[in-house]
């Protein structure tokens, strides 16, 4: 290479840098050939065959992968509520169909202090029904138009046309994503469902000193190291907390508990029951980038841009695979294959491109191998489903038409999923 290129190549590299991260691909036609990260291979070059060497081997060693280079490891250390208080409940709730309860868990530790409020709705007069268990973007009192659920008062983002102003949720926020939580649709099928918001746990913001975290620190920290915890793993370990109370409460005893999660809060479900094996049955509906969504196909969000506009969801450790996705050890088939053998539903929107659709059925396709193991179903052929067809093997897939959203279509089908795969 002649002289005068040392003084082009950085200027060429800068610009490729720049406008490479933003150019977005949509087109299929488009994505370079690319390898997934073997499944059932050990790092010895031996195949898994048995449910022993996947458990044993295998499982840990990819856990372990999404723990350090994606999401940051959740600290050892257990922390449970110092108290834990019903601070509402009635047994006549939406028409005297409903047993409606309002509780904290309250968590203490160097002088902080910090919240979760959880809304809980029970179908009256069924013992031990099976129990959704999800996060809300701004609030519980924005699932549901149900005048007695308590307002939050925690910092949420701004979105004046949901009534949030000055980082406040205000009366106006009541309801405004109640089309996303069909609570009586669900009460009457006999779910139960339970809802908190998830900046309790952590506020959805590049900080890391407000939230859980700074419980976890050592002295003269003020952030996670690069392999630790960022947000979605903050939100997971909430997750495992709301199902700590839920398992010990009476009428529950017998219950499964059903993660599920829309969009960044379906990125945390798939991760919670990959990380926590009391949950029976795993929804991301629209999960997408960091989600369902295979990183290597790059298409619509990738591991640059969710890193650039959300710095704080994954591990610093992450940033490094900005534009390098083929240096990842692991890739979303694998977070699907940790949750095997429990029944897992994926769900896409035809219009959410952003969270690449094709890539998120993909990863239960490549799934697939661990569920067959168990000698389950997974999703038989690449080819995306059409729309509208659901399909309920144990691992599920659907895709229906419409935007980016959680509709009563979707919730019809995970019920019907839950109904297919769930004991009781
Ligand atoms: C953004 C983000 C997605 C995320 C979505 C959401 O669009 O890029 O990764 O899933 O927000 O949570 O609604």
């Amino acid at each position: 290479m002649s002289f005068k290129y040392f003084h082009v190549l950085p200027a060429f590299l800068l610009f490729n840098i720049i406008f490479a991260q933003t150019e977005i691909n949509y087109s299929e036609d488009s994505i370079a050939p690319y390898t997934l990260p073997n499944l059932l291979l050990l790092n010895n070059r031996k195949r898994v065959k048995k449910i022993r060497h996947w458990e044993k081997r295998k499982r840990p060693e990819i856990l372990k992968a999404f723990e350090n280079q994606v999401y940051g490891k959740i600290p050892e250390i257990k922390l449970n509520p110092s108290f834990t208080e019903i601070v509402e409940e009635s047994d006549s709730a939406l028409d005297n169909t409903t047993i409606r309860k309002q509780v904290q868990l309250v968590f203490e530790k160097h002088k902080r202090k910090l919240t979760i409020n959880i809304l809980l709705y029970l179908p009256k007069g069924i013992q031990s029904p099976p129990v959704f268990v999800g996060y809300n973007f701004y609030g519980n009192q924005t699932t549901t138009s149900d005048e007695n659920v308590i307002l939050s008062e925690s910092w949420v983002p701004n979105k004046a046309d949901f009534g949030i102003m000055e980082n406040r949720a205000t009366e106006n926020s009541r309801g405004v994503r109640s089309h996303r939580w069909p609570i009586k649709k669900i009460i009457n099928k006999g779910f139960g469902i339970a809802t908190v918001y998830c900046g309790e746990i952590d506020p959805d913001r590049n900080n890391f000193e407000d939230g859980i975290h700074p419980f976890f620190y050592n002295d003269n920290q003020n952030r996670p190291n690069n392999d630790e915890w960022g947000t979605i793993s903050a939100w997971a370990w909430g997750m495992s907390r709301v199902l700590d109370y839920l398992k010990q409460h009476k009428g529950l005893g017998n219950s499964e508990f059903i993660s599920f999660g829309h969009s960044r809060l379906g990125k945390t479900s798939l991760w919670a029951g990959a990380l926590d094996e009391r949950f029976a049955l795993i929804i991301a509906n629209n999960s997408g980038c960091g989600g369902a969504a295979i990183f290597r196909r790059k298409i619509g969000e990738t591991a640059a841009i969710i890193n650039g506009k959300f710095p704080h969801w994954f591990s610093v450790n992450f940033k490094k695979y900005n534009n390098a996705e083929h240096l990842l050890p692991v890739d979303q088939h694998m977070l699907i294959a940790l949750i095997a053998p429990r029944p897992v539903y994926i769900s896409s929107a035809a219009e959410d491109i952003w969270a690449d659709p094709r890539g998120e059925y993909l990863s239960g396709y490549y799934a697939s191998p661990v569920y067959e193991l168990y000698g389950k179903k997974g999703l038989a052929k690449p080819e995306l489903p059409q729309l509208n067809s659901p399909i309920h093997n144990d691992i599920g897939y659907h895709i229906r038409q419409g935007k980016h959203d959680v509709t009563e279509y979707d919730w019809v089908q995970f019920m019907k999923f839950a109904n297919k795969h769930l004991k009781n």
